[in-house]
């Protein structure tokens, strides 16, 4: 057998596995599931390690008062408990710790590629962590205010370790408009990343036995016009 010119410990390149996927073949994944389907639904997209910082990190800014119960709709934004029970802080990037910095730089990663790929014209990421006490919702909505679109692509990564099936809560995804069905359920499982059009699918969250942890993201174009 010939010997090979060189010997080494680590792979010769820079490409970081996940799943033994690099990092771009999984933003690749998810343009293509997009452009067929409307929605992906993306195991591992971070690191358990960076996963979990994010989650104590949400818990943190919950002990420490940070985190608000959520508003409904775009000019509506007192906090209607039989809508949605979540508490949210938004990311600011300016102050962003490590994991978020890896978070947003992944995020920054994958816009780029959506706007080479299906030509969106995404502008910029708002993102916030939402945390669901046990027994809290949100309704059937859809993420696009009405008469406002400049949201275009949800992204909601997943940040609950050991999550079961009998814990509940999964994210429903209403896949034919506002038709009951049909419809697919997802597990809020620790790194699990679901990317969907904004303006396409209702969702809902339906409720969960333990707390439910997420960062949630959105992918925005420039103009704010009422249309
Ligand atoms: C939202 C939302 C879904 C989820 O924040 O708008 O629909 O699974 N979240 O957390
Ligand atoms: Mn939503």
């Amino acid at each position: 057998m010939q010997e090979k010119p060189f010997k080494t410990s680590t792979p010769p390149s820079m490409t970081i596995l996940i799943d033994n996927m690099p990092l771009d073949a999984k933003a690749a994944q998810i343009c293509d599931a997009i452009a067929n389907d409307g929605y992906a639904i993306t195991e591992q997209f971070l690191p358990p390690l960076t996963v979990n910082a994010l989650a104590s990190e949400a818990r943190q800014l919950q002990l420490a008062g940070r985190m608000q119960r959520a508003s409904t709709g775009k000019t509506n934004r007192l906090p209607n408990e039989e809508i949605r029970g979540d508490l949210t802080h938004w990311v600011e990037g300016s102050e962003a710790s490590n994991p978020q910095r890896e978070y947003l730089s992944r995020m920054e990663n994958l816009r780029t590629e959506l706007n080479k790929s299906l030509f969106l014209g995404l502008f910029e990421l708002e993102s916030h962590f939402a945390i669901y006490p046990p027994g809290a919702f949100y309704r059937k909505h859809l993420d696009q205010f009405q008469g406002y679109k400049q949201r275009q692509i949800s992204c909601i990564l997943y940040l609950n370790e050991n999550w079961q099936a009998e814990d509940g809560g999964q994210l429903r995804l209403y896949l034919d408009g506002v038709a009951p069905e049909p419809y697919q359920d997802i597990k809020p499982v620790a790194g699990t990343l679901v990317t969907f059009l904004s303006g396409r699918f209702f969702h809902e969250v339906l409720p969960a036995q333990r707390e439910r942890i997420s960062l949630t993201g959105w992918f925005r174009t420039r103009s704010d016009q009422p249309v």
